[in-house]
């Protein structure tokens, strides 16, 4: 009781809420305008027993729990300067969700709305301070390689032309019944092979991604699930080396900012690493997978640099864009 008090009588900060329903986890996260968390809350849905997301499932179970979550958090702090949510990309119906429940709230309590581009919060995940930087995302839906020369200014250089990584994981996962997202599982598998089978590179020498042959090769391979599970991590995580190689060579820009929900497997971060004059950062582990915490920090750019997204009502939830098309779709918007 005292705490909640003093959190109610003293903070004098503007807060700015996140909230992420692009998937099927219901996502809400608070921050100061400093950029400190203050809280980071989520809602799961359990699709184990669906063996993958049922649209209609995550947008009913967003609308069970977006209130309860959302009052969660508002008992306990005074007033939401700025409100952000995610408009796409992701499923529409549960986007909705998310972003109607923010726009009606700024509108109620004249707060400010900024609709935030769901890639563009993964990258914020990370304290971002310099430019211009490599941008890697890999996450469910990308695999993906931006050149972001400044806040609002990307240009995608690489992306993957079928599965994206973290798809392939959890391809590999539904076959031997791991539970869904199944990239962590397989992390933890992984630790315990005891038969190393040569990692596969796909499209090598070339910069853009393509992992389906990968996945083919690895459904195919007879053996138990710990050496298939290294076997895929391996491959996946000396591909990644492979582009970035190239991405840097390329550009002449080594500074790397690695996100997206495959940005917490630590033996592709130690991968990474390893890449010589490199400059690597990743967000803590607990803000790679979707988290409204990065759509809180992607929104206090937006304010900081004054955007036309803030306070932009207008935009329609959208199911794929690429970030500099989203940019580029909207013009005045900086
Ligand atoms: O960023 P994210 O939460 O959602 C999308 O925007 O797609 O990423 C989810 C993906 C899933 O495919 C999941 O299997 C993968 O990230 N993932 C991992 C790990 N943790 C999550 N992949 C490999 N190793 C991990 N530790
Ligand atoms: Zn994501």
């Amino acid at each position: 009781m005292h705490k909640i008090l003093h959190n109610k009588l003293m903070r004098e900060e503007k807060l700015i809420l996140g909230i992420d329903t692009s998937c099927d986890d219901t996502s809400i996260g608070l921050i100061d305008d400093q950029g400190n968390i203050l809280e980071n809350k989520k809602f799961s849905l359990d699709c184990k027993k669906f063996g993958g997301i049922i649209p209609e499932l995550a947008a009913r179970m967003h609308l069970d729990y977006i209130d309860k979550i959302f009052l969660e958090i508002k008992e306990k702090y005074k007033e939401i300067y700025v409100i952000c949510a995610t408009i796409g990309p992701g499923l529409i119906s549960s986007l909705i969700i998310g972003s109607t429940f923010a726009k009606t709230y700024a509108k109620i309590t004249s707060s400010i709305f900024i609709p935030i581009h769901h890639l563009e919060g993964h990258i914020f995940a990370s304290p971002v301070n310099k430019y211009p930087f490599l941008s890697l995302l890999i996450s469910g839906g990308h695999s993906d390689l931006y050149l972001c020369e400044s806040f609002g200014n990307y240009k995608l250089i690489a992306k993957s032309l079928d599965d994206s990584a973290g798809e392939v994981f959890d391809k590999v996962g539904r076959k031997y019944e791991l539970d869904f997202p199944s990239g962590s599982h397989i992390e933890r598998l992984a630790h315990n092979v005891t038969k190393k089978i040569e990692p596969m590179i796909p499209m090598k020498n070339k910069l853009q991604f393509s992992f389906s042959g990968l996945k083919t090769k690895t459904l195919r391979i007879d053996d138990s699930v710990e050496n298939v599970a290294w076997f895929l991590q391996e491959s996946i995580g000396e591909t990644i080396k492979e582009k970035l190689q190239m991405a840097i060579e390329l550009t002449a820009v080594n500074h790397v900012v690695v996100c997206g929900g495959v940005a917490a497997n630590k033996s592709i971060r130690a991968k990474i690493q390893s890449i010589e004059n490199i400059h690597c950062i990743f967000p803590p582990i607990e803000l790679c997978t979707d988290n409204g915490v990065m759509i809180a920090l992607a929104g206090l750019q937006h304010y900081k640099n004054e955007t036309s997204f803030v306070n932009n009502f207008e935009l329609e939830e959208f199911s794929r864009m690429q970030l500099d098309d989203y940019y580029s779709s909207f013009p005045g918007k900086k």
